[in-house]
């Protein structure tokens, strides 16, 4: 195993341990509120200061940008630690058992090792860059499904952005009247990890955070599939706008999305 990838399954696992300690007392966790429907609980930032931790023993020098900590520069900045300490803070918040600690390295800009912990399940999914993604060790690909129908696609509601409802739901129905069904299951990092698996067929929302996204991308990539932004460019790190799946879903996905876009999110 590559030792960056080493130290982030080491401080995924931490962070998942302090996570599920929590969610046996969740009337004791304090929540508070960010944005707009947007949440944070003293446990993200406890599962994110074991995670950065856990980086600095090992790698003091290295950047790490977290989703509540924000960018921490490092002395070495061509390696950069992207985490989510808890991505489906709401699903943790109401008892839901699914969410995920997401971290991926990046090295001179280019995604390098990816880990996406589910601590319920005890699933771990991981890749490192040019070497295939796995799940519990176990090699995993994307579905090689051709056309919508009879796939299952996940996504996630734009409920912090609501702007955008009427061209979500536009989107939404046109891909839902062609497909068996879809999926918002509250973890946009177990959305893309779940891709990466083949256990749904592809996976499209509004406004993602890096965080939310750089390793579930690896883990697609690395399992033979495809992230791109709306337009189908790479444009999704900054707009946060991004569908993923095979080659050919991705590609039929864009086709329904692509009349709903106007303005604000064609790109
Ligand atoms: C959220 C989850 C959710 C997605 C949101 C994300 P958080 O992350 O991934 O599925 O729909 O857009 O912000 O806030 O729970 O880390
Ligand atoms: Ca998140
Ligand atoms: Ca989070």
């Amino acid at each position: 195993m590559h030792p960056m990838l080493n130290i982030a399954v080491r401080a995924a696992r931490a962070a998942g341990k302090e996570i599920v300690r929590a969610y046996e007392q969740l009337d004791k966790v304090e929540v508070e509120l960010k944005g707009t429907n947007d949440i944070v609980t003293n446990v993200d930032i406890a599962a994110e200061q074991v995670i950065i931790e856990t980086i600095r023993k090992s790698y003091p020098r290295h950047t790490i940008i977290g989703e509540e900590c924000g960018l921490l520069t490092g002395e070495d900045n061509d390696v950069q630690w992207i985490i989510d300490p808890l991505d489906g803070t709401t699903n943790f918040v109401k008892g839901i058992p699914h969410f995920a600690v997401s971290i991926a390295v990046k090295v001179k800009g280019k995604l390098d090792q990816a880990v996406i912990y589910d601590p319920i399940r005890g699933e771990l999914f991981s890749a490192s860059r040019g070497k295939g993604a796995q799940l519990n060790g176990f090699k995993i690909r994307v579905k090689q499904a051709r056309e919508l129908s009879s796939t299952i696609l996940a996504t996630g509601f734009p409920f912090k952005y609501k702007q955008h409802t009427n061209a979500y739901m536009e989107m939404f129905k046109s891909l839902f009247l062609k497909t068996t069904d879809m999926r918002r299951a509250g973890s946009a990092a177990l959305d893309l990890a779940y891709v990466a698996a083949g256990r749904v067929d592809g996976f499209f929302e509004i406004g993602l955070k890096p965080w939310d996204t750089a390793a579930g991308e690896l883990l697609i990539i690395e399992a033979g599939g495809m992230v791109t932004d709306f337009v189908g460019g790479h444009n999704h790190e900054k707009s946060g706008n991004i569908v993923a799946g095979n080659t050919k879903i991705l590609r039929e996905i864009l086709k329904d999305i692509r009349p709903h876009l106007g303005d604000a999110l064609n790109k």
